[in-house]
């Protein structure tokens, strides 16, 4: 489904050279004594408005349960800025400023008072750009998605096309648990709201390195001709983290990994790495050609072969002894819930038929990192007879998702000496060393095309559902198997290992 609300003007893209101004407008978000407000909304707000990125005209609603006045709320996010700034310290001028623009309004958001009260708040500010021109920010519980699109359109907040201002929604992921509820969820919002005017957040596609990846596909001459099934051997994605479940246990344990980032960060990293040249950069063109690559993914026919999941156990950890994902506090002793998935995947296209995607995530491994590696075939024939030529590795292109943003190319180099001997060698970018501009945060640059009315960095419904067809089986599958035991610290289950032993390969050591 993809319609178009005809008050949108889906703006320049963010991709492109030209940006529009920001509208003065309201910025509404539901649940908003949450963790998300405090770690990444205000901050992403704050860092807006210090650059001067924020409309002369704008107010922050946060609508929530406990009765506090806007004062107490402000100190409340201060402290919070403090804490999750992305600069440091907090400008306290800057902070006067921006706090004059915060406001909260006190109510229950299953009750239709709370949507009135919220109305008249808007309505009171006496600006017609302030009432009109509404981001709303669902950072609830995606059960109650729809009861809220209802509830502002009841209040005559939220239109489909009455002419007057724009109103959009944002919702986190993860967009359903799975096929079924990802449809049910998009026809609730989509029942008072255009496709257009929703704003999916994955994270993942705010990052600077993310977005490099087309850069560096599409504006060189190099890398192109040999990004295909002719010279890729095969392509791995992983996302390991040290972390545990951070606290999360009810959301975690009912997720999963797989549901969790596989669905949605893995497969659009995969999207972007695979797709065919958009005809342009705009929302619609980029996110057409993700979708193509999203819908060509197969599963490997055995999915006992093909895939491995894992849960942590306890183990050691930077020196610190961590506890199994059994022993978290809020885990039932018995959950089957993986806190690792590794899967084979094949993309039934013409430039990447028989080419595997790996794809890793998992939690307590032994460090943070995100990368995508691909892994050319090597050369055909290989005259050195003074070197081991089955130690010479695979050519190999790494972007570097995070930490060390960057693209390291490793090929083969003559080691000095007399002898013609070969050894691979790594060439590095390093956006630290190469760039001095500072990287926004993934919220920042994501907030602020969601003002302008950019879609181009949000997967559009069609991707989220042709992600879940994928994952639906592989869920099914693993609905009747254990997973597979890891220490905290190590690189995930020997299955994982072995899944790639069997075609020959191994994984990265990123
Ligand atoms: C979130 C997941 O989407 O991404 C978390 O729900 C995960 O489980 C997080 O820890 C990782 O994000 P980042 O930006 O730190 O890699």
């Amino acid at each position: 489904m993809n319609q178009t609300a005809p008050t949108l003007d889906p703006g320049a893209s963010n991709l492109s050279e030209t940006r529009k101004p920001v509208d003065p407008c309201s910025i509404v978000i539901f649940g908003a004594s949450g963790d998300l407000t405090s770690r990444k909304l205000i901050p992403a707000f704050y860092h807006l408005f210090k650059e001067n990125q924020m409309p002369s005209e704008f107010r922050i609603i946060g609508v929530a349960r406990r009765e506090k006045s806007n004062e107490t709320w402000r100190q409340e996010l201060r402290q919070a800025l403090d804490q999750f700034s992305r600069t440091k310290p907090v400008d306290d001028k800057v902070w006067q400023e921006f706090a004059k623009h915060i406001f909260y309004c006190l109510g229950d958001i299953t009750d239709p008072a709370t949507y009135d009260r919220l109305e008249k708040l808007l309505s009171g500010f006496g600006n017609e750009a302030l009432r009109n021109n509404i981001l709303f920010y669902m950072a609830t519980l995606p059960s109650q998605f729809g009861l809220v699109a209802e509830q502002i359109h009841r209040a005559g907040l939220l239109h489909k096309d009455n002419g007057k201002g724009w109103q959009r929604i944002v919702v986190e992921k993860p967009f359903g648990h799975d096929l079924q509820s990802a449809q049910t969820l998009n026809t609730e919002l989509t029942r008072y709201a255009h496709e257009s005017q929703v704003f999916r957040i994955d994270h993942y596609l705010g990052k600077e390195t993310v977005q490099n990846i087309l850069a560096l596909r599409f504006a060189n001459q190099l890398f192109e001709p040999v990004w295909n099934s002719n010279y890729v051997d095969s392509v791995q994605i992983t996302m390991a983290e040290d972390v545990g479940i951070d606290g999360r246990a009810a959301f975690y344990d009912a997720t999963g990994a797989a549901r969790d980032v596989l669905q949605n960060h893995l497969f659009q990293l995969l999207a972007l790495t695979a797709m065919e040249e958009p005809v342009s950069f705009d929302a619609d063109s980029l996110r057409a050609e993700k979708e193509k690559v999203l819908s060509a993914i197969r599963c490997s026919g055995d999915l006992a072969a093909g895939t491995a999941i894992g849960q942590y156990a306890g183990g050691w950890q930077g020196g610190l002894e961590v506890r199994g994902y059994l022993e978290e506090d809020g885990i039932p002793p018995d959950s089957r819930t993986e806190t690792y998935a590794a899967i084979k995947l094949g993309v039934d296209t013409r430039r990447w038929a028989g080419v595997p995607f790996y794809l890793r995530t998992g939690k307590r491994l032994p460090r943070r990192v995100t990368e995508i590696g691909v892994l050319f075939k090597k050369a055909p024939h290989l005259p050195f007879s003074q070197t081991d030529t089955q130690e010479l590795g695979h050519n190999q292109l790494v972007i570097r998702v995070q930490p060390d943003e960057g693209v390291t190319l490793k090929f083969g180099s003559k080691v000095p000496g007399t002898q013609m001997e070969v050894r691979d060698v790594a060439m590095d970018f390093l956006y630290g060393e190469a760039f001095t501009e500072s990287s926004p945060e993934a919220y920042e640059r994501l907030i602020l095309d969601v003002l302008i009315g950019d879609a181009t960095l949000f997967p559009r419904n069609d991707e989220v559902e042709a992600s879940w067809r994928v994952i639906d089986p592989l869920e099914t599958f693993w609905a009747g198997t254990a997973p597979h035991l890891y220490r905290a610290g190590e690189w995930g289950p020997k299955e994982a290992d072995e899944m790639l032993a069997r075609d020959g390969r191994q994984w990265r050591r990123p």
